[in-house]
């Protein structure tokens, strides 16, 4: 075992506080978990810090509380024998050490108290078991007794017990794997990868929520890619992404082929990664092509056509959310709108690009009509460099005719500028159809260019209008 010491992991000064707390009362503590790790890997200073003490990890927190300024709140979670506290911008998060056993159908382990290996032994995987003693006498001594440092070095996912054991008694663990896998560009260890197949049916006892959390972690990697891939790998993506799995494979008939849609989905997902943070914007890519499964068919002239994917996706999104228990709220509206209107910009590009075309699409995608030319770049896979440059560069004509139009004309928040009230006052009209027709026709108007997005011109359009419906105008005809 290593005999290292990393002192400048836990040089601040809570760490000896808590040591010190702990040796007044008896009990031995460490840091353990993802702070750990995330110190040895450089991935920035850790706000939740996970302290384990051989004892009551609740009366530890408690005593270490009474010693900060501000006595900070203890949360205590006694069904789990947990505490928290919050200090300044830190998480501390107290346990003490245990044994687990677990049974077949649920997540929740029998605990007894144990000692530190007992705790690390229950521990997902050998990089996340690492823990730095807060005794006095070995202060930031490295306890770790799985080599997770070589693991970390070798980019390593392994677990510290048999993998079968690990992944059977908390199945959400194989989810982990695969997020920190693609979080971290580690390989799974082979044996855990045959572990996660052999278990995939039991990630169905896991909560939905938790298992979007780790979705979300994933597409929020750099390469979102790697995850979906390992779940494809094991079998889980069939359990959780059904829809996804359906895109996968290449027919061919008379000699026609269509694209292994997966596979280019995990491209059009990496490519997005690397222009955009926006969650929401990243499972908009990994959903876009989701209705081509259902709407694929073969025409003998034509070849395969997914005739209405986009209207058909857009409606499997609210399926999707609601089975994952996802928020069913203005994100997911967003998502389907993404979905929805994901070729518009390709058709557009591949055509002559009109001015009345980028007007539409503006009008359409209202506020998002960037996160949507966006989505769309990220959409050009293909390996044909002619075409690629092709749709660069007409992806970048729409972009700056998005950008003329939008000075020119203000659709993207269209507000019509004759209100229907003004109308009915005009003709002196009841709520009525006419008062719709008139409106429509002078939308259409404004996208079509034949009149500007103003009051004046949208006046004179309404008042020849009503004329062709028979309308007379009561009101004075303004100049
Ligand atoms: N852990 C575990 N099994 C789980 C969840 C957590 O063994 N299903 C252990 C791991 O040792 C982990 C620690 O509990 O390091 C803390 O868990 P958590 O805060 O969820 O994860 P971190 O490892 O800190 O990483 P992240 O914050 O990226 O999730």
């Amino acid at each position: 075992m290593t005999q290292e010491f990393h002192k400048k992991a836990i040089e601040h000064p809570i760490f000896k506080l808590i040591g010190e707390t702990s040796q007044e009362i008896g009990m031995d503590a460490y840091v353990i978990g993802g702070f750990v790790r995330d110190y040895i890997l450089q991935r920035g200073t850790p706000k939740d810090i996970d302290i384990v003490a051989v004892g009551s990890g609740i009366e530890l927190a408690k005593k270490v509380a009474e010693k900060l300024k501000g006595k900070p709140q203890v949360s205590v979670f006694k069904n789990f024998g947990t505490a928290m506290i919050k200090y300044h911008e830190l998480e501390l998060e107290f346990v003490g050490a245990r044994r687990e056993s677990y049974d077949r159908n649920s997540r929740k382990p029998h605990v007894e108290d144990g000692t530190l290996e007992d705790d690390q032994n229950r521990r997902d995987f050998t990089i996340n078991a690492m823990a730095l003693s807060l005794g006095s006498d070995n202060f930031g001594q490295m306890v770790d007794p799985f080599n997770g440092l070589e693991d970390l070095r070798k980019k390593t996912i392994r677990t510290p017990l048999e993998p079968g054991i690990t992944y059977s008694d908390d199945p959400l663990r194989m989810m982990r794997a695969i997020r920190f896998a693609t979080q971290l560009n580690f390989e799974i260890e082979l044996k855990s990868l045959q572990a996660i197949t052999d278990n995939r049916e039991r990630i169905k006892i896991i909560s939905k929520e938790r298992i979007v959390d780790e979705l979300h972690k994933i597409l929020l990697s750099e390469k979102p890619s790697i995850g979906f891939a390992l779940m494809h790998q094991t079998g889980l993506l069939p359990i959780i992404l059904p829809e996804l799995t359906a895109l996968q494979g290449i027919e061919e008939i008379e000699g026609q082929r269509h694209k292994d849609n997966f596979w280019h989905t995990l491209e059009v997902v990496d490519n997005i990664a690397l222009t955009t943070d926006n969650l929401w914007l990243r499972w908009a890519a990994l959903l876009h092509d989701i209705g081509k499964a259902p709407t694929k068919r073969f025409h003998k002239k034509i070849g395969w056509t997914f005739h209405g994917h986009e209207f058909v996706g857009s409606k499997m999104v609210y399926k999707l959310f609601k089975r994952l228990r996802m928020p069913l709220n203005d994100k997911m509206k967003f998502v389907q709108k993404m979905v929805l209107m994901s070729s518009r910009p390709i058709i557009l590009s591949e055509d002559h690009v009109t001015d009345s075309a980028v007007r539409r699409l503006v009008f359409d995608a209202g506020e998002f009509v960037d996160d949507l030319m966006t989505l769309c770049e990220a959409d050009i896979t293909t390996k044909n460099p002619r075409k690629q440059k092709r749709y660069r560069s007409n992806f970048q004509i729409v972009r700056q005719k998005i950008v003329e139009v939008e000075e020119r004309d203000h659709v993207r928040n269209f507000q019509p500028p004759v209100s229907g009230e003004e109308i009915m006052k005009v003709f002196n009209l009841k709520p009525s159809k006419e008062i719709g027709i008139i409106k429509d026709a002078i939308k259409e108007a404004i996208l079509e260019g034949e009149i500007p997005n103003e009051y004046k011109a949208a006046y004179a359009f309404m008042l020849e209008k009503g004329k062709q419906l028979n309308l007379t105008p009561i009101v004075d005809e303004k100049e």
